[in-house]
C-alpha cells in the first residue's frame, strides 16, 4: 500500500487512490466549486485524486451543479483546482463523464440523449423537486455520436490546459459508454449497436481520440461490468469485457480502472488482458485497510477508495498508522456547502511530550 508506483510519467508515493466522486457543488455554468481546491488539496496525499465526473459537453450533463470542462471560465476554475493539489503534492485526473440518458430537463432544460430512444424501467434521478423518473431519451444521431467523441477529446484537450496530470474516461455505473455497451439501451442497427464489435467501438473511438489527442500515458478508462447501474442489462459481459479491454490494451492506456463487480472469474480474465496498470475499487469492501491489502495482493497495482477518502482527507497515514476513521455523512454527499465537504478533520497528532524543565 505504501510502495511507491510509476504511472506513465508520474511517481505515485502509495498505491491508494481517491476514486471519483460526485459532489454537486459546482457554481452555475458548470465552473468548480470556489471550495473545490481546498477539498481536493486536504486529499493530496492521495497517491492518485480521480476528481469527480465532469462533463465534457454541454449535452452530457446529468445531475445538477455538475461541473463541466468545455468553456475558458470552467478551465479557469479547475486550474485554481490543480495548482491547489500541486503545490500541496498531489496529483490528480479529471473523470471525464457524459451521463448519456441519466438526465432530466429539469436538471439540465434539455431531453437527454442516449445510445437508442428506451428507458430503463424504475430508474429515477434526484431533480429539484424529488426524485422523478428518467423521461425517454432521445436517441443520438450518428453526427452526434461522432461529434461526441471529438467532445471528449477537446474536453480532454482542456483538461491539460487546466493543468490536469491526466484523464479518466467514465465508462461504468450507466453513463453514457457503458450504455453503449449494454443490450437493452442500445438498440442501434448502425455500427455502433448490435454485435460486440459494434457495440464496444464507442468505448475504443472515445478511447483513441482522447490518447491520440494528449498521449496515452495520460489516459485511465474504469469500467464496472455487470454492475447493472441505471437498469442496464449485459447478459454476454464475458466476452463483452474480453473484447473490450483487449482493444483497449493495443491502445497502451495508462490504467485500467476495473470495478470489481464481474465476480472472480471475469475480474481474473481481466487482468490477465490487461498489461498497463490495474486499479481496483471494491464497492463490496467494508474495511478500507483490509480491502485495500486483499486487492494488492490479487495483483492489482493500486486500489481506489471512494466514501473513506470523502471523510478522512488525511486517509494514507490514518491507514498507515492504524488510527481511527471519521465516518461519512452521506446525507450531505449531494450539494450544500463546506459542510460534510471540507470540514472532516485530520488527525489531530498530539504534540511531542516535552520534559519538566529543571
Ligand atoms: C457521493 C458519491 C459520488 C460518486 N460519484 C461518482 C462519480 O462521479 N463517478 C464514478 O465513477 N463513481 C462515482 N461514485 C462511485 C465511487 O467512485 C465508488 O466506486 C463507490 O463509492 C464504491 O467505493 P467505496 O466503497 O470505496 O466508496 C460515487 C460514490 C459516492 C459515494
Amino acid at each position: 500500500m505504501f510502495t511507491p508506483f510509476e504511472l506513465g510519467s508520474l511517481r505515485l508515493p502509495n498505491r491508494l487512490a481517491m476514486a471519483p466522486m460526485t459532489r454537486s457543488r459546482s457554481y452555475v455554468d458548470g465552473i468548480p466549486s470556489p471550495l473545490a481546491p481546498l477539498y481536493y488539496a486536504q486529499r493530496a496525499s492521495a497517491g492518485l485524486i480521480i476528481t469527480e465526473g465532469v462533463q465534457p459537453s454541454l449535452a452530457g450533463q446529468g445531475y445538477i451543479n455538475t461541473p463541466g470542462l468545455h468553456t475558458d471560465q470552467q478551465v479557469a476554475g479547475w486550474r485554481e483546482v490543480t495548482d491547489t493539489v500541486h503545490a500541496a503534492g498531489g496529483r490528480i485526473f479529471v473523470q471525464l463523464m457524459h451521463a448519456g440518458m441519466v438526465g432530466h430537463p429539469d436538471n439540465t432544460g434539455d431531453i437527454p440523449l442516449a445510445p437508442s430512444a428506451v428507458r430503463p424501467d424504475g430508474v429515477q434521478i434526484f431533480t429539484p423537486s424529488g426524485p422523478q423518473d428518467l423521461p425517454v431519451p432521445r436517441e443520438m444521431t450518428i453526427e452526434e455520436v461522432e461529434a461526441t467523441v471529438r467532445d471528449f477529446a477537446a474536453a480532454a484537450r482542456r483538461a491539460v490546459e487546466a493543468g490536469f496530470d491526466g484523464v479518466e474516461l467514465h465508462g461504468a455505473n450507466g453513463y453514457l459508454i457503458h450504455q453503449f455497451l449494454s443490450q437493452n439501451v442500445n438498440l442501434r442497427g448502425d455500427r455502433y449497436g448490435g454485435s460486440i464489435d459494434s457495440r464496444i467501438r464507442f468505448a475504443v473511438e472515445v478511447a483513441k481520440a482522447v490518447a491520440e489527442e494528449i498521449g496515452p500515458d495520460r489516459v485511465g478508462i474504469r469500467l464496472s461490468p455487470l454492475n447493472g447501474a441505471q437498469g442496464l442489462v449485459e447478459e454476454d459481459a464475458h466476452e463483452l469485457y474480453p473484447a473490450l479491454v483487449s482493444a483497449l490494451a493495443e491502445l497502451d492506456l495508462v490504467y485500467l480502472h476495473l470495478i470489481a463487480t464481474g465476480g472472480d472469474e471475469l475480474n481474473a480474465r481481466l487482468r490477465d488482458l490487461w498489461p498497463n496498470a490495474l486499479v481496483i475499487n471494491d464497492p463490496a469492501g467494508t474495511d478500507p485497510a483490509g480491502t485495500a491489502a486483499k486487492w494488492l495482493e490479487w495483483g492489482a497495482d493500486m486500489v481506489s477508495l471512494g466514501k473513506a477518502f470523502l471523510a478522512n482527507p488525511d486517509l494514507p497515514l490514518r491507514l498507515r498508522l492504524g488510527a481511527p476513521l471519521n465516518e461519512p455523512d452521506l446525507s450531505l454527499a449531494f450539494g450544500g456547502d463546506h459542510r460534510g465537504y471540507t470540514d472532516y478533520p485530520a488527525l489531530a497528532l498530539h504534540p511531542v511530550p516535552q520534559p519538566a524543565a529543571v
